[in-house]
């Protein structure tokens, strides 16, 4: 079979499977290496001119591998910042931040991805969902896994009421604390918004003061507070079993 035959097959087949309007024949000379010319038989599995490489252009240890009769391929690769664009936040999260650690962080990347993302209207512009992952392994120099989404205006949101325009996440708070303070200390949040540091203290067993100029995120603070010191003087089951 010449090549122009086993082409009209191709294109045979092609069109029995609703394939016809694909050029095959631009796709095919696109694939054809320019010097090589197709088997003129069937003889055999060889081109007329075989491929033939240099010495020096491909070691011999690509060749064993290449020689071998298992091909493989660790499937490995990003996601297309339009990939990532279609998952969950919380998948977003997870592969955003597996990526930094494994692959290393690729600005132009991270800004795309962003991009991705608000073409399809799911940046969010409450919370930084790409947050930069640092590679310093002490933890306490960079807090790089805050979920800024963790914040009391998630309670605003519910009850339908004002949400504060920049509340501290509960994570960086309860950090904070835990590292700065002690069971029974005074904790004073001169600025104190939705008062999200004494809710947080209360509940981690500190008293609190808070202080705020705005009287609703005032009231929502005291609020706040109560249910805190609810939560921290409602024993739990561990504690019963205790006494
Ligand atoms: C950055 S926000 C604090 C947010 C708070 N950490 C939270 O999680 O909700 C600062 C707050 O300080 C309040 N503020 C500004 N000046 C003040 C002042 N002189 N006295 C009391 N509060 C003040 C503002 O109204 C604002 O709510």
């Amino acid at each position: 079979m010449n090549y122009d035959n086993f082409l009209a097959s191709k294109i045979a087949i092609a069109e029995k499977h609703g394939l016809g309007d694909l050029d095959l024949k631009a796709f095919d000379s696109s694939l054809k290496p320019p010097n090589l010319k197709p088997p003129s038989g069937t003889s055999n599995a060889y081109a007329d001119q075989p491929v033939s490489k240099e010495k020096a252009d491909y070691s011999l240890a690509r060749w064993q591998v290449d020689a071998a009769a298992l091909w493989k391929s660790d499937g490995a690769r990003l996601y297309e910042p339009e990939e990532l664009a279609e998952m969950l936040p919380p998948d977003i999260i997870d592969v955003w931040r597996n990526e930094q650690l494994a692959a290393g962080y690729d600005y132009e990347r991270h800004v795309e991805i962003g991009h991705a993302l608000e073409r399809r209207k799911k940046l969010p512009k409450t919370f930084l969902l790409l947050a930069p992952k640092t590679t310093q392994h002490d933890g306490d120099l960079v807090w790089d896994d805050i979920a800024y989404i963790r914040t009391l205006n998630a309670d605003q949101a519910r009850r339908n009421i004002e949400q504060h325009i920049c509340p501290l996440p509960l994570d960086i708070v309860e950090r904070a604390l835990r590292l700065y303070s002690m069971a029974d200390d005074l904790v004073l949040d001169p600025f104190g918004g939705l008062h999200t540091v004494p809710y947080a203290a209360i509940k981690m067993g500190r008293r609190a003061y808070g202080i705020e100029l705005h009287e609703p995120y005032w009231n929502n603070g005291v609020r706040y507070c109560q249910m805190a010191e609810i939560e921290a003087l409602t024993p739990t089951l561990f504690d019963l079993v205790a006494a």
